[in-house]
């Protein structure tokens, strides 16, 4: 049977076989659009209503939604009808993919394993820092975002994510983001094979880390021989500004993990950049010559919208584009809502950035917010997001570990009078909570709704 409130038919069979409760949320929500054209930052309804992307499919669409360029390039290698997956030759592409690749991230970053997915690629990263060092034990941050396959999620400590799906990976071990003495305490047992760790911690709450500490934290690493692993899954291909968030620090760390928006949105890919070393730990005589692999590693479709990927967003400047646009959308934000007193930081780098709230101090709303935390922590971020995608047609998301932040990452080719829609839009929603107890009432029928269902 579909669900009850899954409302459009076209959705029926999704609702019916794939996941009826992500169409229950979206409904809950007033999200359940149907979505038929988007380009650049825009998304057209089947209704004709025009909504702004600032989640960017939590930063996969950096170049832009359905990048022309991008789909040329696609078309142009289905046409080619080349080894697309024949896995038994030398795929060219990869070679030049990774040669790219490494070449901007610089440092000791000289080899590349390509797999589908972020969780994927943090997967393979475990694998090689376990035979590097010959140790086991794994060391990652407290509210990471690593990925939900078994080994991922072994280095994500909220038992949100993690509950009902034990036992997972023995021997990891979390530190609070980038607690230097509590990182040496543990680095100094000399168990661990690596410390995962995203330069800016995303899902965490857009949490960002001074470059005095986080290379601080990598001269620990080498210290006692523990690998650096920087997850660059959301924050790397130009998102916060250079090629990777760790150039923003002056990090040189020995693996990088890129997912997400190297696909250019269209092709799903990731690449696991290490070095030499690590990679001969893996890779180490002919017979182990395909010891880790996976089937869609390396196709020439995901490796070619890899390389076009980079084409565009070099070509186009984003990077600098991201630093520019980012700056100005933090310091509008910052004006407009500094009159609001449940406003506590505008924060993030390039167009990663995060807004967080407290509570209000007047006992009304205070007493209405407290009930909405007892229900659900995500609850209050959910109305936030409700709203500005129903009243104002603007697309985001809270973190999905820290739900008082809200997150804004629009595609990197925003334009400025897009950023400017933006903070008009979530001023006036902020304005409202403020005000009117209609923001609270409108909260506890979601809150029904959502308990409900
Ligand atoms: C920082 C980070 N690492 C890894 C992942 C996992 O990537 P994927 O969903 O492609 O498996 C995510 C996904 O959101 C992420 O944000």
């Amino acid at each position: 049977m579909p669900a009850a409130g899954a409302v459009s038919p076209a959705c029926a069979q999704y609702d019916r076989r794939v996941n009826p409760q992500w169409v229950r949320l979206l409904d809950a929500l007033q999200m359940n659009v149907r979505y038929t054209h988007c380009e650049g930052v825009e998304l057209v309804t089947d209704e004709g209503r025009r909504i702004l992307d600032f989640l960017s499919g939590y930063c996969v669409h950096n170049a832009g939604h359905n990048h022309p360029y991008l789909i040329d390039a696609v078309k142009a290698e289905l046409d080619r009808k080349g080894p697309g997956m024949l896995q038994s030759h030398v795929p060219e592409l990869a070679g030049e993919l990774a040669a790219a690749l490494c070449a901007r991230a610089g440092g000791r970053l000289e080899k590349v394993f390509f797999s589908s997915s972020g969780s994927e690629g943090v997967e393979a990263a475990i694998k090689f820092a376990r035979a590097h060092t010959g140790r086991n034990g794994l060391l990652a941050a407290e509210h990471a975002f690593h990925g939900l396959t078994c080994g991922s999620l072994s280095l994500m400590n909220d038992s949100f994510w993690r509950d009902g799906f034990g036992p997972l990976l023995p021997g990891v071990e979390f530190v609070p983001f980038l607690d230097l003495p509590a990182l040496e305490k543990k680095l100094s047992t000399r168990q661990f094979a690596a410390f995962f760790v995203e330069p800016i911690q995303a899902e965490g709450g857009i949490r960002m880390a001074d470059a005095e500490t986080l290379r601080q934290a990598q001269a620990l690493c080498r210290q006692y021989g523990t690998l650096l692993v920087a997850d660059e899954v959301q924050t790397g291909m130009y998102r916060t500004g250079p090629f990777l968030a760790a150039h923003h620090f002056g990090l040189d760390p020995d693996m990088v993990v890129l997912a997400k928006a190297l696909s250019g949105g269209l092709i799903p890919v990731s690449a696991l950049l290490m070095t030499e070393a690590i990679y001969r730990s893996v890779y180490s005589s002919l017979k182990r010559s395909i010891v880790h692999a996976s089937t869609f590693s390396e196709n020439s479709l995901s490796m070619r919208v890899g390389l076009a990927t980079l084409e565009v967003l070099e070509r186009d400047r984003l990077g600098a584009r991201a630093t520019e646009a980012g700056d100005r959308l933090r310091s509008r934000l910052r004006e407009a809502l500094a009159p609001y007193e449940m406003v506590k930081e505008v924060r993030g780098a390039g167009l990663l950035s995060g807004i967080e709230f407290v509570a209000p101090k007047k006992l009304t709303p205070r007493a209405a917010f407290e009930g909405f935390m007892a229900i659900h922590p995500g609850m209050f971020g959910q109305i936030l997001v409700m709203r500005l995608f129903r009243d104002h047609g603007l697309l985001t998301q809270i973190c999905g570990n820290n739900f008082l932040v809200l997150k804004a990452a629009p595609p990197l080719v925003v334009s400025d009078e897009q950023l400017d829609e933006f903070v008009r839009g979530l001023t006036a929603v902020v304005d409202v909570m403020h005000r009117s107890s209609g923001f609270w009432t409108e909260a506890l029928g979601l809150a029904r709704r959502v308990v409900n269902i």
